[in-house]
């Protein structure tokens, strides 16, 4: 059953893929998730902006400049204004061996275009970013995850899960819907240690962690899944380090390659 399925899903080793499968295709567009499926990813990692008239879409940077073709923050777009700009010819530029006219011309989705297009058949892993400066962001996800019916007494448990570097967003969350698998992401600026009441305080809300992996080690890694925590290290691009941690016993990790980390979950 599907319930079955996803139960393997969260109790196995698990691929995100970062942005879609951004190491190949334009970041959070549709063919970037499209392709990030394709390649064996179980989550597609969506990070959430907000517009001025209050959509939730899907991209990374609080300026749309890098990304498309237009300049200065998302909150200053309207949608329709926002879906005018060009989200994928940059790609192209930057990733000459990667780049596909197939790319020109992309929108920027929305989170409900997203559900529209994958539905059940894709697991979501979805990031609130900068919920401070985005009243209301929490409730709009929320209330968008029950219409789609990926949340709620008859959502398949783990189909989606969410991750913020706020606590104070996780803990909204948690309060709302204590069902949903919550990640507090972490960026340590230096080697990574973590103390017992570190850990009884994300036990409190959460289902796991996601580190920066450049600063975590094995007594790390051993330390969090003692606590019965999930670890999900973020971004990891390198072969020999996806195989490293894994052998550490990480139980998922973020990559803009998936079809690479799939090969180095079975090389372990
Ligand atoms: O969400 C995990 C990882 O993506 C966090 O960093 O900046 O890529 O969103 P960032
Ligand atoms: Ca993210």
């Amino acid at each position: 059953s599907d319930e079955e399925q996803n139960e393997a899903v969260l109790n196995s080793f698990i691929v995100i893929g970062h942005r879609g499968a951004s190491g190949y295709a334009p970041e959070h567009t549709i063919l970037s998730y499209e392709l990030a499926l394709k390649l064996g990813a179980d989550y597609l990692e969506i990070d959430l902006q907000m517009t001025k008239d209050g959509k939730l879409v899907a991209m990374h940077d609080n300026f749309v400049d890098r990304t498309t073709n237009g300049k200065g923050k998302v909150s200053s777009y309207t949608l329709a204004e926002l879906q005018e700009l060009d989200a994928g010819s940059w790609f192209n530029k930057k990733h000459k061996k990667f780049a596909d006219s197939v790319y020109e011309n992309l929108k920027v989705p929305t989170l409900e275009e997203i559900f529209d297009a994958f539905g059940e058949t894709a697991n979501y892993y979805i990031e609130t970013k900068n919920p401070a400066k985005y009243p209301g962001m929490e409730k709009e996800l929320l209330k968008l995850l029950t219409e789609h019916g990926l949340i709620g007494s008859n959502a398949t448990k783990g189909k989606v899960i969410i991750q913020s570097f706020s606590e104070k967003s996780l803990r909204k969350i948690h309060i709302s819907n204590p069902d949903i698998p919550l990640i507090q992401l972490i960026k340590y600026k230096g080697r990574a240690n973590v103390s017992n009441s570190q850990i009884k305080k994300w036990k409190e809300y959460a289902s796991g962690i996601g580190p920066n992996y450049r600063m975590i080690d094995e007594h790390y890694i051993h330390t969090v899944r003692k606590a019965g925590l999930w670890i999900h290290p973020y971004t990891i691009d390198n072969h020999e380090d996806m195989k490293r941690l894994i052998g550490y016993g990480i139980t998922g990790a973020f990559t803009d390659l998936a079809d690479q980390l799939v090969q180095a979950s079975k090389e372990v």
